[in-house]
């Protein structure tokens, strides 16, 4: 079962941060950073690594670190996500968002230190990947995260707020928001699996479309979603004005668009034959979600 599968997965990653950060000497910070990306959270970009890393017959141990990573990243744009400046929520993972359980200042910083962490995570000695692709990896992770990457694309999700947008800005904001980092999830397997350029940048695109179909589901849950289910507030992106493809061609026409979307992903994906099992069954639950 795909739930049971996330949960495990969950495990493992909030374990690895948990001892990562206990090697650590304690800050006024520590207790932030781990409520905002431990404990809460599916876990579907780590589970999207895991499943990426069958198809090249790859142990999980020598992907833990990039899992770990990956989290946090994620956990820091989530945390400054919903401050005041930017979507401004309060709820998210079912609990208080960070900055109104900690305040503003301590959300920043939490998120920036989460940022940083994930570099520290990937160049770590007990991390079992050479200096050559810890070096690559970094490089990928800075590139994805930044301003070419998430950073870039959260600051086209607050200007195009209020805008009528043609669909192709649209789908690049959310590839940069939300896609970027599933490249880097993909693409990151084949660097530990010695793959070429060509086989990297071809998984790293896949990872990318995998992104952004799971960005429109989450537009589609903002609308269609339980509160309970998503364990963050709803029905915001129209209050906020954000340009979302469901604003622009509505409902049903974004779906149709997911849904195409999704069946060109698992086409790619054939080749693979049964390695892909366990990818085809994470990229079925990202479409069909729930929560
Ligand atoms: C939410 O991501 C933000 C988006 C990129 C759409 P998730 O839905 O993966 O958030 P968590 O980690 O499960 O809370
Ligand atoms: C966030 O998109 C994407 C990030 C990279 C953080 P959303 O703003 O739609 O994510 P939620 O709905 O708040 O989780
Ligand atoms: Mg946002
Ligand atoms: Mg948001
Ligand atoms: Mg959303």
């Amino acid at each position: 079962m795909i739930k049971n599968k996330l949960n495990r997965n969950a495990k493992k990653v909030d374990k690895f941060i948990i001892n990562f950060l206990r090697k650590q000497k304690n800050s006024l910070l520590t207790i932030p950073m781990k409520y905002g990306s431990i404990s809460g959270g599916k876990k579907v970009r780590s589970t999207i690594i895991f499943d990426a890393g069958k198809l090249f017959n790859i142990r999980e141990k020598k992907l833990i670190n990039i899992c770990a990573a990956v989290e946090c990243i994620h956990s820091y744009s989530l945390i400054h996500d919903d401050l005041p400046c930017m979507d401004d929520d309060s709820i998210r993972r079912g609990k208080p968002s960070t900055h109104k359980k900690f305040g503003e200042a301590t959300a920043v910083l939490a998120g920036n230190s989460l940022l940083t962490l994930a570099f520290e995570i990937i160049s770590d000695k007990a991390n079992l990947l050479s200096f050559k692709q810890k070096n690559e990896i970094v490089t990928l992770l800075a590139n994805f995260s930044g301003h070419t990457g998430i950073a870039g694309g959260q600051a086209l999700d607050l200007k195009f707020e209020n805008k009528r947008k043609k669909i192709k800005d649209i789908i690049a904001m959310q590839r940069k928001k939300t896609g970027k980092l599933f490249n880097f999830c993909l693409r990151s397997t084949a660097i530990v699996a010695n793959k070429n350029s060509r086989v990297q940048l071809s998984l790293g695109k896949l990872g990318e479309e995998i992104g952004l179909l799971f960005q429109l589901v989450d537009d589609f849950l903002d609308i269609k979603g339980s509160i309970k289910l998503v364990g963050k507030p709803i029905k915001k992106d129209k209050k906020k004005g954000k340009s979302t493809l469901i604003n622009l061609i509505g409902y049903e026409n974004s779906m149709k668009y997911a849904h195409n979307l999704e069946k060109k992903i698992l086409l790619k994906l054939k080749k693979h034959g049964k390695k892909a099992v366990d990818l085809r069954e994470t990229i079925k639950f990202i479409k069909q979600r729930d929560f």
